[in-house]
């Protein structure tokens, strides 16, 4: 562990101490003083499967896998209900704990499955060549055409011959996985997800941005052939991801993990079951997952023709509120939040309500983690602030004060924050994170 004073905040209400800098793993045995600030240089982005998908706001491995091993013993329940792309979940399984992950997003649901799946290596290593051979000869079919969904604006997200491309890699996909018994029905989600992954790259979407946006300076030249290449590479890739895992889970004591078809508000275990709950919830305002996921989600036939704002709505953080709800101004009774409602209302009742519902949901939220906890167990949430119309959201203290209230019973153990260098995220320069808070709550004995 080294230890450097060089870094300044954004957020004030950080202690200007000096910050404890982590190369790589935290040591379980390390204990983080209450308020301090700690930098960890991630090396574990990409390690074993953890890096099979882009997804926003995605943990550093080495964050989850400390407070995994701080707080939990071998063959412990490890909860995470927002999990996004199973950076939890994964964790917990290779520290041989049961992990539960829940995300009300269908792709990250199946990154999760997949990244928590390992694969028979005998499978993997068939698969390529049977696929290129599979898409070779497809290509050379004189004018074959390929099955390709039909969504808005499809021609406008994609080139003609990208949109070929990705369909007879699809075709194939589904040709070669129901080739049963030669795979195992996993295959076909493992594909799909590394399909998935390449699909944004091919898009005329603006890649230096989560939400899925066309910019017409900001298009990608891509050439014939390029996206079944791309394809193939990343397939490459991520079988030997998938293989390391294979060897990870046969050469160490590991856990099964559960995915249950669920949303935070309601999370389907009995009370007092699980040891250990970590979660980062989405920001207030910031990402559209529905939005960010839109394309792959059309490709892989995840969503039904219902307008994509019935969706979002369903979504922690969501943006997509109706008029009638903010008419008036809304206020929670919590102290940190109220003066915030009242003035977000004065400039713009809508962002307030926004800020509103976030905490509102947050507190059913909270209320069903405590319930599933077990007494004396803990819930590990990771949270950033952000400054909505001109006021800074000090979502930490908001959510201490919920969490801590006497209907939902936390109490706060401690609370450090974690400084963050971000890349996939892009929030107008203001609005900008340069850190998260940790929050370390506490269901009582
Ligand atoms: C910040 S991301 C989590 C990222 C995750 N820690 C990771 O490492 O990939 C927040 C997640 O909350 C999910 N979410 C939002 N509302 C939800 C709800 N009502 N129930 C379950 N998950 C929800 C989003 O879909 C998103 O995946």
């Amino acid at each position: 562990m080294n230890s450097s004073a060089n870094h300044t905040f954004q957020d004030d209400s950080v202690a200007k101490t000096e910050i404890l800098e982590f190369d790589g793993n935290i040591n379980p045995d390390v204990t983080i003083p209450n308020n301090r600030s700690i930098l960890i240089i991630s090396k574990d982005q990409s390690f074993l499967s953890h890096g099979i998908h882009k997804f926003p706001a995605k943990f550093f491995p080495e964050l989850p896998r400390y407070l995994i091993r701080k707080y939990s013993d071998e063959g412990m329940t490890v909860l995470d209900p927002m999990c996004g792309s199973g950076t939890v979940p994964l964790e917990a399984m290779l520290a041989n704990r049961v992990g539960i992950g829940l995300d009300i997003d269908p792709i990250a649901r199946l990154i999760t499955k997949v990244k928590t799946n390992p694969l028979p290596s005998n499978e993997l290593k068939r698969i390529i060549p049977q696929l290129r051979d599979g898409i070779r000869q497809k290509i050379r079919k004189h004018s074959y055409s390929p099955a390709i969904p039909s969504f808005h604006y499809r021609d406008k997200w994609f080139r003609d011959f990208v949109l070929f491309e990705l369909g007879i890699i699809l075709e194939c996909i589904n040709e070669t996985c129901e080739d049963a018994p030669n795979y195992s029905p996993e295959m076909r989600d493992f594909l799909r997800i590394v399909f998935s992954s390449i699909v944004r790259d091919v898009s005329n979407a603006d890649p230096h941005c989560t939400r899925t946006v066309i910019r017409k300076k900001q298009i990608r030249r891509i050439q014939p052939g390029a996206t079944i290449e791309l394809f193939l590479e990343s397939l490459c890739q991520q079988k030997e991801a998938m293989l390391e895992l294979l060897d990870y889970c046969q050469t160490n004591d590991v856990s099964r993990t559960h995915l249950p078809m669920a949303t935070a508000t309601h999370i389907p275990l009995a009370a007092d079951f699980i040891d250990l709950a970590i979660t980062s919830p989405p920001y207030i305002n910031a990402v559209d997952y529905t939005r960010t996921h839109q394309l792959e989600m059309y490709w892989l036939n995840m969503l039904d023709n219902s307008p994509l704002s019935e969706r979002k709505r369903k979504y922690i953080g969501t943006e997509t509120v109706y008029k009638s709800e903010y008419k008036d101004l809304r206020i929670s009774g919590y102290k940190s939040l109220d003066p915030l409602l009242h003035s977000i209302h004065e400039v713009d009742p809508r962002r307030s309500f926004i800020v509103y519902k976030f905490f509102e949901d947050m507190s059913v939220q909270l209320s069903e983690t405590v319930r599933v906890l077990k007494p004396g167990g803990r819930y590990c949430i990771v949270i950033g602030n952000n400054t909505i119309r001109g006021h800074e959201v000090h979502s930490h203290e908001i959510l201490s004060e919920i969490a801590t209230s006497e209907e939902i019973g936390f109490q706060l153990e401690k609370k450090f924050f974690s400084l963050l260098i971000r890349h996939f995220i892009k929030i107008p320069r203001p609005e900008r994170m340069d850190g998260e808070w940790v929050l370390i709550l506490r269901k009582p004995e």
